[in-house]
């Protein structure tokens, strides 16, 4: 079902007629796919239903190509980024035509869907406006951090689940809370995967966030259990290239206090929670994605 939507993707890029965006197009290191997985399992394979997913597919992809220029990063799923291939003005107007193809069919859908997408958007934007201003400062808020995960990645997701109760005519409540707690647990697992995976695995250097000025959960439960003295060292590394032996200090650190299992045991309690409600309306198809996604790897 999922090829459904590559090729309506793949038939929205020919539509642009344009030779040099269908070569970008075709450098772009391919996803999961997790909000189309979501949508199609909801919703079936209608052709609205495929179009939906077509779009937040694509909304997605030009979120990333533009987060890949502001984070400067030049790998993306172990393929050369965009804006490595390219620059980042390609990377950014490529961005921007696919965001503005994927709202020009948007019209097309139901005038509850778009609003449910366009307002996870703006979310996203604000969301990763935020995520950009965290990182000048060494944020030791937890609901900080949480509010901007959840606009800058969970919100996308639960619009997606949302979208697409509304096209199955289903009541989109339960639908919403399982998108937004798979976002949730989809971004704790991401932040928690910088610093256990290899740079190979993760297909991005490892331990980079903390690098680049990002405190995600792990680093703000770390700070709360240390002594003064190690809070102090913990804060002077932050937003800095650590040598080898700074690194090995913060994952000896998180290790002796057991900080990935505490984070990990958060995001399961969200993942729980959203099983339980998709058991209770027998998408069991929907409880397993959310269980595959929590034990990734990359
Ligand atoms: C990845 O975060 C970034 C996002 C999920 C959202 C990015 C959103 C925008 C750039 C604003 C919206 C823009 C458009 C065009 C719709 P991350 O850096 O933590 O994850 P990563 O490790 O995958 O890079
Ligand atoms: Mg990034």
């Amino acid at each position: 079902m999922l090829s459904a939507v590559e090729r309506k993707i793949e038939q929205f890029i020919a539509d642009l007629d344009d030779k040099e965006v269908a070569a970008q197009y075709g450098k772009l290191p391919q996803g999961k796919r997790l909000r189309a997985k979501l949508i199609l399992k909801i919703a079936g394979n209608r052709l609205s239903v495929v179009k939906t997913a077509a779009i937040v597919e694509m909304i997605h992809a030009a979120s990333l190509l533009h987060d890949d220029v502001i984070d400067d990063a030049y790998t993306r799923r172990n393929k050369p980024s965009l804006n490595a291939l390219y620059g980042n003005k390609t990377a950014i107007m490529f961005g921007d035509v696919l965001y503005s193809k994927g709202f020009l069919e948007l019209n097309n859908i139901s005038s509850e869907v778009a609003k449910i997408v366009s307002g996870a958007v703006v979310k996203l934007s604000l969301g990763e406006l935020k995520d950009v201003s965290l990182s000048k400062t060494f944020n030791l808020n937890k609901e900080i951090y949480l509010e901007m995960i959840y606009q800058k990645t969970a919100s996308l997701m639960e619009a997606s689940a949302g979208a697409a109760a509304v096209l199955a005519g289903k009541p989109k409540e339960a639908y919403l809370v399982y998108g937004r707690n798979l976002g949730l647990a989809f971004q704790m697992i991401d932040d928690l995967l910088d610093i256990t995976s290899d740079s190979e695995t993760l297909g991005k250097p490892a331990l980079h966030d903390f690098a680049e000025g990002k405190t995600t959960l792990p680093y703000i439960y770390l700070y709360e259990v240390l002594n003064s003295e190690d809070q102090k060292k913990l804060a002077s590394l932050h937003a800095k290239e650590l040598s080898r032996e700074e690194q090995a200090w913060i994952m000896q650190n998180m290790e002796e206090h057991q900080i990935l299992l505490k984070c990990y045991a958060q995001a399961k309690e969200l993942i729980d929670e959203a099983v339980e409600l998709m058991n209770e309306k027998g998408e069991e198809a929907l409880s397993s994605i959310a269980e595959e996604m929590i034990d990734r790897n990359f």
